[in-house]
């Protein structure tokens, strides 16, 4: 089955036809991880809003574990992750798209890993390429008429601040071109768990400092509400080639 984490702007399953509700119990967390499953183009899906119901839980809180486990217990597979960014890179302007490459990681202290208790050996996962590279290709090529940028170098940061001037100075000399707060722990532990995941990004203002606006929630909201309509446009594009070809997808 596919998985669509969906992230700020992209919380309810109206996408979905035949749209129900699983409550999965994970050994995580006390209460249920909330899923929704429906189909698209006759396509079994699974939507996970990862800040919660409402879109409560910032993003240094939520269970990435329980999130991921819970899907791949029902039968997940793929994971399109659905992230919102700040550009940094000239390509990523508010409203730009990217299906990223690589993540530097610069969040802390979250629980970001299945292989820490009660193992037989520790255990290192190869990280090099963290996105699935099948799944990265099926989402470009699905991109339709607009693209997407087929590449890029994903900041994770702590948050929920957003940065400073100086630090996204930083981040640009690090090689990176978008910043996020929710890209991990959630790769890695889906690569944890065998999972295929690739990061549809959209860029909804210019990180900090590199234009004179103060950035709003206002401001992002609104190029939130379009950029999602183009996010949904891809995945819809996407299932559909998956459901012709398999291609891309497990
Ligand atoms: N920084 C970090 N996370 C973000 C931003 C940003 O500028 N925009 C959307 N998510």
């Amino acid at each position: 089955m596919i998985g669509i984490i969906g992230g700020t702007g992209l919380s309810e399953p109206s996408f979905l036809a035949q749209a129900a509700t699983r409550q999965v119990l994970t050994p995580f967390a006390e209460g249920e991880v909330q899923i929704f499953t429906g189909r698209m183009h006759g396509v079994e899906l699974a939507f996970l809003p990862r800040h919660g119901k409402g879109h409560k839980v910032p993003p240094h809180r939520i269970n990435y574990r329980a999130n991921l486990w819970a899907l791949h217990h029902i039968g997940v597979r793929s994971v399109i992750g659905v992230n919102a960014v700040g550009g940094i890179h000239a390509e990523m302007g508010p409203g730009r798209i990217a299906v990223p490459e690589q993540i530097i990681d610069y969040s802390w202290g979250r629980e970001h890993t299945f292989f820490a208790d009660g193992l037989d050996t520790v255990t290192h996962i190869d990280f090099t390429s963290p996105y699935d590279e099948a799944l990265r290709q099926l989402l470009i090529a699905s991109a339709g008429a607009q693209g997407v940028w087929p590449q890029g170098v994903y900041a994770c940061s702590q948050g929920p601040r957003l940065e400073t001037a100086a630090e996204v100075a930083r981040l640009r000399r690090d090689g990176c071109d978008m910043i996020g707060m929710t890209g991990m722990p959630e790769a890695a532990l889906a690569r944890e768990l065998g999972l295929s995941y690739a990061c549809l990004a959209v860029s909804v203002n210019w990180a900090a400092g590199l234009t004179e606006e103060i950035i709003t929630m206002e401001s992002i909201g609104e190029v939130l509400r379009s950029g999602m309509g183009t996010v949904l446009g891809i995945i819809e594009r996407a299932v559909a080639r998956h459901a012709e070809t398999r291609e891309g997808l497990a």
